[in-house]
């Protein structure tokens, strides 16, 4: 890797700014109303954002042919550089049809407000099912990546994009903290190693156990929650950024822990979304990167450590971040702690395992999780959200 001023590199070596000047603003807005449209849905949304912020980094637009056939097959780019997800902009065969390559694209939100610009190299269909297999591991129209896979239109367009600028998120702009801004706090604070916390789901004690558990051994936590588009039984983002504020300020340091949000859209494609996640990260300067039991995973299309044992398909030096890989955490009833496998004695019946699904049933049947799963005061903020009557704290 070559010479940087971070203490790791973006993917691929720079950080990809695709955010519009003032004057290229200027212009894009000048030719507005000339140009072909194209309405993006809310995933697509998110990735131009990821892409324009560097999060995305070294793409620069939505993939060619090339860049999507390798990475669907091998979780390569075309020039060997290891990416594991595809970032595409599908649209139906007659929006495609009249778009020219070689155009300027207007890129519109789902409300129609012009966001962003492609310019437009490539239209190319592809196989949905060799996708989704390879991918997602499955074919089943049930899983939700795949779901997605399959309701999407048949063509890509591929090309650079721009975003038209960046604006605050809506709902927390606080906590928006870009790829260049949250290296620049790396670097002010003098972290050399910087573990990040994926997290779709409200945060429980086996997720605090982990964390906490890395770090242990690195300078710096980067919580970084995803509050793009996931499925809809997921608990939304707002209820989880109002249990992790809650969690901050009564159970973390202060000084050592940035709560941000990471903008993308779930794609629930376990082992390939654990690397895409990684690497992710690694953009916005994290080091480190925790993967526990099923990392992305949903139902049972995965096996627990499956998200792990994909690292090992590449060198360490490809991937550059460094993945901390947990065993499935519970609380020991026997040592009255958190612990997994490796560190208690328990026999399983000493263990209290609960999921996020659990938990989930739990709150919608008017119970609160117990203290072993849930810190009460995390209990009562998801009850608040759920309708769930909150007993008094003690
Ligand atoms: S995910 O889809 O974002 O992976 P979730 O928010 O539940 O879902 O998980 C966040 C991270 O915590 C992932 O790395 C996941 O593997 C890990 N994790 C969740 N629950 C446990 C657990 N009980 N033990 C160990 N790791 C866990």
């Amino acid at each position: 890797m070559s010479y940087h001023q971070d203490a790791i590199a973006p993917h691929g070596g720079e950080l990809v700014n695709r955010i519009a000047t003032p004057e290229q603003r200027e212009e894009f807005l000048s030719k507005a109303d000339f140009l072909p449209r194209v309405q993006l849905d809310e995933r697509a949304v998110s990735d131009l954002e990821m892409i324009a912020i560097g999060a995305f980094s070294p793409l620069t637009g939505f993939m060619n042919q090339s860049d999507y056939d390798r990475v669907v097959t091998e979780m390569r780019l075309a020039n060997g550089l290891v990416w594991s997800i595809p970032i595409t902009l599908s649209v139906a065969e007659e929006v495609a049809s009249p778009l020219k390559e070689g155009d300027l694209i207007r890129l519109d939100n789902p409300a129609g407000r012009f966001i962003g610009v492609l310019q437009l190299t490539q239209k190319y269909t592809y196989d949905k099912i060799r996708e989704a297999v390879n991918v997602y591991r499955t074919d089943d129209a049930n899983h939700p990546g795949v779901q997605v896979v399959y309701n999407q239109g048949a063509v890509h367009l591929a090309g650079d994009i721009w975003l038209l600028q960046r604006d605050p998120h809506p709902q927390f702009p606080t906590y928006q903290i870009d790829p260049s801004a949250s290296r620049q706090m790396f670097r002010e604070n003098g972290w050399k190693t910087v573990v990040g916390f994926q997290t779709r789901n409200p945060i429980h004690r086996a997720h605090e156990y982990i964390q906490k558990c890395a770090l242990e051994t690195v300078d710096a936590l980067f919580l970084h929650p995803l509050v793009g588009a996931t499925k809809d039984d997921d608990i939304a983002a707002d209820v989880r950024m109002r249990c992790y504020e809650i969690l901050l300020e009564h159970y973390y340091p202060h000084d050592r822990v940035v709560l941000a949000i990471n903008p993308a859209a779930m794609r629930y494609a376990g082992p390939r979304e654990a690397i895409f996640h990684a690497l992710v990260r690694k953009n916005y300067g994290c080091t480190h990167f925790i993967v526990g039991r099923d990392h992305a995973g949903v139902g049972n299309y995965y096996g627990t450590y499956d998200a792990q044992y994909i690292f090992d398909e590449f060198e360490p030096s490809e991937i550059g971040i460094v993945p901390m890989k947990f065993e499935h955490a519970f609380y020991c009833t026997r040592t009255k702690q958190m612990a997994t496998t490796k560190t208690s004695p328990s026999k399983p019946e000493e263990r209290i395992h609960l999921s996020g699904t659990k938990v989930r049933e739990m709150l919608r049947r008017g119970e609160l999780p117990p203290p072993e799963f849930s810190r009460p005061e995390v209990a009562a903020e998801l009850a608040r959200a759920m309708r769930v009557p909150v007993p008094a704290l003690t």
